[in-house]
């Protein structure tokens, strides 16, 4: 009987500990894509407000039309797209830049990594 109880107590917790990422899936991470930020686009990007590098500034990019900081030369293609950049359009355009606006001159290869990509975006809606 002791034992009964006790397998299903462990059965009953196995179940609850399976089922919790279906439910908290990871929150991003500012200060991670912060790190990021640093090591893989400020080569090219600044953070801060109206200062071009080889791309754009990227203060305030979150909400922004694509192809619009003053004063910086795009390529047509990121012009013309459309896009404004949100979560949805950035999160697209950072796993591989060359496909969700081909043609830009954006030379970076892309983030495979999904959380990597949320935790960067988390970080430039920082950018305020
Ligand atoms: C090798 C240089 C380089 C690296 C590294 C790079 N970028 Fe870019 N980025 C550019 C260039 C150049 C453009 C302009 C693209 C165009 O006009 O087609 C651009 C454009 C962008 C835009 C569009 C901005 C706008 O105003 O429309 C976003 C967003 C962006 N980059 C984010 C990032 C992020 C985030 C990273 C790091 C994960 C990164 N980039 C890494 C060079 C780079």
């Amino acid at each position: 009987m002791r034992i009964r109880l006790a397998l299903g107590t462990i059965l009953a917790l196995s179940f609850t500990v399976a089922a919790l990422p279906l439910h908290s899936a990871r929150a991003a991470d500012a200060a991670a894509g912060k790190r990021l930020f640093h090591q893989r686009c400020s080569i090219c990007h600044s953070d801060e407000k109206g200062e071009n590098k080889i791309g754009p500034s990227l203060f305030g990019v979150v909400g922004r039309k694509a192809g619009t900081e003053a004063g910086y030369h795009y390529s047509a293609a990121n012009e013309k797209s459309g896009l404004t950049w949100d979560e949805a359009t950035l999160d697209r355009y950072l796993q591989r830049p060359s496909k969700a606006v081909p043609g830009t001159k954006m030379s970076f290869a892309g983030m495979p990594n999904a959380s990597q990509r949320a935790d960067v975006i988390a970080f430039l809606a920082t950018l305020h």
